[in-house]
């Protein structure tokens, strides 16, 4: 993918209030040309209206919107390079794929032989050439989908905002159509902007994730660092699970921590966060697959011991919930790679925990 450094869409301290209501609480952030953002969370966290003010549809409170260096304020939502696809992208029934497509350019000032090149190049686009005389109810969802975004293409906007694209998709094929809108956005260099709950989803489709909770963004980097580094608790279980601890700061040795954990009945070893202090209390996240689990006590920092619990078998993996000696139960993400028949450790048996000091999350507050 192509990425210009440039930011080209610039949100500055947008809040948006509805009545007494803050749907939308003092956002700042940029996105660069071509790239696919992502914003992130749960229902009602303000991730609709956010776009609704990008889109021209809602004035924000209080705030700016620079896109490509123009500021948005006041100018109306068909004067802008931009086009939203709504969460229930409804197409017109009684047309056929192609007259939807085209639907949007009937007021653009194009000759109907640009009209028909400009369709023809959608179609081709979304691979539904040869169903372009079909009529919506005559094809699948993941193809209406893509007829959908075909016609949100087809004004050839420089911003595409996608609001719950693929929400109306079973599982399987909402994977599939993933992938298919990624070749699609790396294809045309639109710069697009999704919003969904699914967490998965985002951390596919997206070079950078905004995670929202109650009208405010609450972290915004790339999939594996918002991820690997969540900076709040809402974020840490928000993205993936996390089993958290409340832990107190003993030493600090540059860049290593050791922390002791009432639940762990030790002490362990973690990374640090910016000006932690000795006795500062905090919260040690680890998610379940960064713990491992031994049957023998294995070498090395951080090694725990415990009692299975619950354990969940789903074939290629198992999930175990294990009791720690100072209370309170630990989550593990067991790949098996062991060898059919091979001993696995099952209900009731001791087992030891170990997991990496670089993979334990430091949440404050
Ligand atoms: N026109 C409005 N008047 C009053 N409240 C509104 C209005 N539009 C949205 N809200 C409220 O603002 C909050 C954010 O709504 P929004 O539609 O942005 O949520 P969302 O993140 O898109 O949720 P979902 O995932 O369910 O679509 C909600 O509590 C909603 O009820
Ligand atoms: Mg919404």
């Amino acid at each position: 993918m192509t990425i210009d450094a440039a930011p080209f869409l610039r949100i500055e301290g947008v809040s948006k209030t509805f009545g007494t209501f803050q749907a939308v609480r003092d956002v700042s952030l940029t996105i660069t040309k071509g790239e696919i953002f992502a914003l992130l969370g749960g229902s009602g966290c303000g991730k609709t209206t956010l776009l609704r003010m990008l889109a021209g549809f809602e004035e924000p409170s209080a705030g700016r919107i620079f896109l490509d260096g123009q500021d948005m304020t006041g100018v109306p939502p068909w004067e802008r390079p931009v086009h939203m696809m709504f969460q229930s992208y409804a197409l017109f029934p009684h047309m056929t794929v192609e007259k939807n497509i085209g639907y949007g350019l009937k007021h653009e000032a194009m000759t109907a032989a640009q009209r028909a090149d400009r369709i023809r190049a959608m179609l081709d686009l979304v691979q539904l050439a040869p169903y372009a005389q079909r009529k919506p109810h005559q094809i699948s969802g993941g193809q209406r989908q893509r007829v959908a975004l075909a016609r949100a293409l087809a004004r050839q906007p420089k911003l595409l905002l996608l609001d719950e694209p693929l929400a109306a998709l079973d599982k399987k094929l909402r994977e599939q159509t993933q992938f298919e809108l990624m070749s699609i956005q790396e294809r045309t260099g639109v710069t697009f902007i999704v919003v969904t709950h699914d967490q998965e989803e985002a951390m596919t489709l997206a070079d950078r994730i905004a995670v929202m909770d109650r009208g405010e963004v609450q972290q915004i980097g790339p999939p594996a660092e918002v991820y690997e580094h969540p900076t709040t608790r809402f974020v840490a279980n928000f993205l993936g699970s996390i089993t958290q601890f409340d832990a107190t700061v003993t030493a600090i040795n540059g860049a290593r921590t050791r922390l002791s954990v009432p639940a762990f009945g030790a002490e362990v070893e973690a990374g640090t966060l910016l000006g932690l202090e000795r006795g500062e209390t905090l919260t040690l996240g680890l998610r379940p697959e960064k713990v491992l689990l031994h049957s023998e006590r294995p070498e090395g920092p951080n090694v725990i011991a415990g009692e299975v619990k619950d354990l969940a078998y789903f074939g290629k993996d198992s999930l175990y919930r294990v009791i720690l000696p100072g209370g309170g139960l630990m989550s593990v993400h067991a790949v098996n790679a062991r060898r059919a028949g091979e001993a696995r450790p099952d209900w009731n048996d001791r087992v030891w925990l170990s997991f990496d000091p670089a993979s334990a999350i430091l949440l404050r507050g």
